[in-house]
Formats: structure tokens, sequence, C-alpha cells
């Protein structure tokens, strides 16, 4: 068995990565830092004694996709897993004075996010099964002032995951939506997170491996965030425009 993780860097795909080679998966770590990637590559063949490369992949380099999905796939003689995990909160003041800062973060949160998802759907389709898996997050539930960029990137995300996993399930292939919340990471190391959870980068891990084995759909993290999104979801409009959220 065999998995890809775009953007394996982050702390949560670092660890699913480990979670897959401990169950006996060959993995590919595609990442911007090569460097780093290559190190985690090292940690994990240690470890899980499986198959571990590194490659570098730049979210933002499109018109490299198709080349480092190939690679990823001649690597791992097909790819039964992907994970895709790279995203970026932005800078939301910088990013309603530049445009050129609001694009990266549609780009790499979403358009980047399309791009692979439809090579990869590709790939999996043709073997007649795979699990593609995608972060989006709670962010995505609704527009709120503090960070609706970073959310609308999100949740069309989320939207089109949806579409791709209604396409796909006659194929064989299945789509899992991810919806954290907080988790530990460098994305909210300094963030104030009040008193919500903060869910840590193993418990995430352990939770995505085990809602795509059980071929689960949407899946949040930790799962209160359901109910908590729901009721977000719920409060009129005339009401949430006023609340500074
Ligand atoms: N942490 C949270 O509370 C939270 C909540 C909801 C959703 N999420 C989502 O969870 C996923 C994992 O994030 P994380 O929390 O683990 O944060 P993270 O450590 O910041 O991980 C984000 C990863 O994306 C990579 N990345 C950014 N720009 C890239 C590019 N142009 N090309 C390739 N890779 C790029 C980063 O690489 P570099 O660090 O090397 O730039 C990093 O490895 C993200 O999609 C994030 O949006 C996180």
């Amino acid at each position: 068995m065999s998995t890809l993780i775009l953007g394996a860097t982050s702390r949560v795909a670092s660890r699913v990565a480990h979670r897959y080679a401990a169950a006996g998966h060959d993995v590919v770590l595609a990442a911007i830092e090569l460097e780093e990637a290559q190190a985690l590559a090292a940690d994990v063949r240690l470890r899980h004694q499986v198959k571990a490369v590194a490659i570098r992949f730049d979210a933002t380099d499109f018109d490299a996709h198709p080349a480092v999905i190939a690679e990823a796939a001649q690597v791992l003689g097909g790819i039964d897993v992907a994970l895709i995990a790279f995203g970026a909160m932005g800078d939301a003041a910088r990013a309603r004075q530049e445009f050129s800062a609001a694009r990266q973060v549609i780009e790499i949160n979403y358009s980047a996010a399309v791009s692979v998802a439809e090579l990869l759907a590709a790939h999996m389709v043709a073997r007649g099964k795979g699990t593609l898996i995608g972060i989006a997050s709670v962010a995505g539930d609704r527009g709120r002032q503090s960070n609706y960029l970073y959310g609308s990137a999100k949740g069309a995300l989320a939207l089109y995951l949806q579409g791709l996993r209604n396409r796909l399930h006659k194929d064989g292939v299945h789509v899992l939506t991810v919806k954290p919340g907080f988790m530990d990471t460098r994305m909210t190391w300094g963030v104030d997170t009040g008193r919500v959870p903060v869910l840590s980068p193993e418990a995430a891990a352990e939770a995505i491996f085990r809602a795509a084995e059980r071929g689960a759909d949407v899946v949040y993290l930790p799962p209160f965030w359901r109910l908590i999104m729901g009721g977000i979801r719920a409060i009129p409009e005339a009401l949430f425009k006023r609340m500074s959220l």
C-alpha cells in the first residue's frame, strides 16, 4: 500500500505520514522545503522500515503539478492514499490592501488543491481505487470578519471536495473532507484560541487515519466542532453581521 502526502512538513501531515507508514504503507513526502522533507523521510524509514522518499513540491507552481504526481506514482508503483495538507492562513490585513497577498491565499488553499486533486482523481479512477483526503477548515463553514478570505478558500475547497466525492463514488474512489478546528501547529502559534481546546497533531493524524479507514465523508476535528459550526451556521444573518467574530 502507498501514500502520498502533499505539504508533508505540516506538523499534522508529518504525523499522518508516520501513521500510514506504521500501517505498512510506503510514502512519498512532497513539500516546498525539500531538506525538511528529506529529514522526515529518513525518520519514517528508520522507524517503520518502509520506503519513504521526499520530493520538492511548490503548491503555487501549477505547471509542475503533473510531474510531481507522476513522480510520486512512479516511486510508489501507484498511489492508494493521497493527503492534500498544504495550506496558508496568510495575513488578513495585508490581503485587504494588496490583491497579490489575497491571491496567494486563494491559490494555495483552493486553486492548488483543486489542481492536484484533479490529477490524483484521474490517477485513482484509472486504477479503479483510491482514497483522496483534503484538509479544509471549520473557517470555511461561515464567513467571519476575522478571516473570511482564508475561510472562503477553505469553504470553496470543501464544496469542491463534496462534488468530487459525488463524481468519483461510482469509480471506487473515496474522498474524505477534514474540517479541523484549532490544531497545535505552526499555523496557530501565537494565535489566541481562548478557552477552545487545541488538538495535538498526533491526535489529529490518528483521527484522519481512522476516518479514512472507515470511509467517512466529512470529519470535524475534534467532532464537537460539527455541533458548534451547526449552531454558528444557524444564527440568522441579520444577527450574525452585528457580531464581531
Ligand atoms: N492549525 C490549525 O488550527 C488548522 C485549522 C484548520 C485547518 N488547518 C489546515 O490544516 C492543514 C495543515 O496545516 P497545519 O495546521 O499543519 O499548519 P502548517 O504547519 O503551517 O502546515 C501548512 C503546510 O503547508 C505548506 N505550504 C505552505 N505554502 C506552500 C506552498 N506554496 N507549497 C507547498 N507547501 C506549502 C507549509 O510548508 P512551509 O511551512 O515549509 O511553508 C506547511 O508544511 C492546512 O491545510 C491548514 O490550512 C489548520
